[in-house]
């Protein structure tokens, strides 16, 4: 009972933080559930940066938002959206869309042809994760390059080039930060160098960057350093940056008035569009400063992981606010170590296709004092799977 008591302190020190409680409806591996009138209980939810919650600040400009119709690009606050992002990414124009799916698909619709190849670094979260959009709506094939940590060489993308030569359009994929990879940033010197291999056969690069804030957090340059190594770029408002809804597209002001046009016809056109991109201006000019502090967070965590019997971890592997460990197979696998975690109120995701692998994200609804009380959560549960 005592661990599923409020915790206290969660989330007390920062003016714009939610009260993290929610109704304690969780199922559990043990088969307990517990109903909301029995027991509220407060948890640790770290299995992604996509379960944060608006800000008061992006709730007040929300209601305030002044508001057109997008779809004749009249709404002043999306305008005003669009063209925030487009100069932070140093691009000519930019749209707002939906969702991080949707600006890839887009990149994909206004760059490639039928038949078109795009070209990735293996296990991107378009090739694993993005329902094969590409393949069934834009018509293209993936070919899938060797990567170390989700970040490519460029002679392996190179080779890549050569063995598609005959395909009439191509797309050069980065994704940054690399999901699977680890959360890995791919640096300035190596976006230089593939944009190198890229403009000598005369292709097109698309990064997605659906945590770019982090990668240029994490690398100590501006978003604008990475993004001049590519044509277009998507970023999240809706992951680490807390808005509610939304990804931006950017890039020449040509590829964006064809994503526009397509955007309509995936039905991704919207009207009062304002009252979501007004967060999104927030999650632009406030919560992209904010992002070491999650950085930090995850490396707190990692450290702490490295002395927990049952886990495995090379805390250096961790650059941004993705996370990735192991549990030794003496301990079971990852579902079950989660399925119990879940009992204690720590929340984290599986990691992948590893089903050892276990997944934390830490994000801005996320205190050093959460950090400590997962860690004491996660050793608890390791010692009762195997006293040592
Ligand atoms: C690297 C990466 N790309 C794209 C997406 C898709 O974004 P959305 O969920 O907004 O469609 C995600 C979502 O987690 C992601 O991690």
């Amino acid at each position: 009972m005592d661990r599923l008591a409020h915790r206290s302190g969660r989330g007390g020190n920062r003016p714009e933080a939610h009260r993290f409680t929610q109704s304690a409806t969780l199922g559990s591996s043990t088969g307990d559930t517990y109903r909301s009138d029995q027991i509220v209980k407060s948890v640790i939810d770290m299995r992604s940066d996509v379960v944060t919650r608006p800000t008061d600040e992006m709730r007040r400009a929300m209601y305030e938002a002044e508001v057109g119709n997008d779809g004749s690009q009249e709404d002043p606050t999306a305008e005003r959206l669009q063209a925030l992002a487009a100069e932070r990414l140093g691009k000519e124009s930019a749209i707002f869309v939906t969702s991080g799916t949707q600006g890839n698909l887009l990149a994909t619709l206004s760059q490639l042809e039928p038949g078109g190849v795009l070209i990735a670094a293996e296990n991107s979260h378009i090739e694993y994760a993005e329902r094969d959009g590409y393949k069934t709506i834009t018509g293209a094939t993936l070919e899938s390059t060797r990567a170390e940590r989700g970040v490519p060489n460029p002679s392996e993308i190179r080779g890549t080039l050569e063995r598609t030569t005959g395909a009439q359009t191509r797309l050069i994929w980065l994704e940054n930060t690399h999901n699977l990879g680890g959360g890995t940033a791919v640096s300035v010197e190596i976006m230089k160098s593939i944009a190198d291999v890229a403009v000598e056969n005369l292709v097109p690069v698309h990064v997605d960057g659906s945590r770019i804030f982090n990668a240029a957090t994490y690398l100590g340059v501006d978003a604008k350093d990475l993004a001049a190594y590519a044509d277009t770029v998507q970023f999240c408002l809706s992951k680490g940056l807390a808005a509610p809804i939304g990804s931006i597209l950017a890039g020449p002001a040509e590829t964006i008035d064809r994503a526009r046009n397509l955007r309509q016809m995936i039905g991704g056109q919207m009207r009062q569009v304002g009252v979501i991109a007004a967060a999104g201006i927030v999650a632009i000019e406030k919560m992209t400063l904010r992002l070491q502090e999650d950085h930090d967070n995850a490396h707190a965590l990692a450290d702490g992981l490295v002395d927990i019997s049952g886990i495995e971890i090379d805390p250096t592997s961790v650059q941004t606010n993705l996370l990735y460990c192991y549990v030794k197979p003496d301990f079971g696998d990852a579902a079950g170590v989660l399925a119990r975690l879940r009992n204690a109120g720590v929340l984290a995701g599986g990691g992948g296709p590893d089903p050892q692998s276990i997944r934390f994200v830490t994000h801005y609804e996320i205190t050093r004092a959460d950090i400590d009380a997962a860690l004491k959560d996660i050793e608890t549960v390791l010692r009762e799977i195997r006293p040592s």
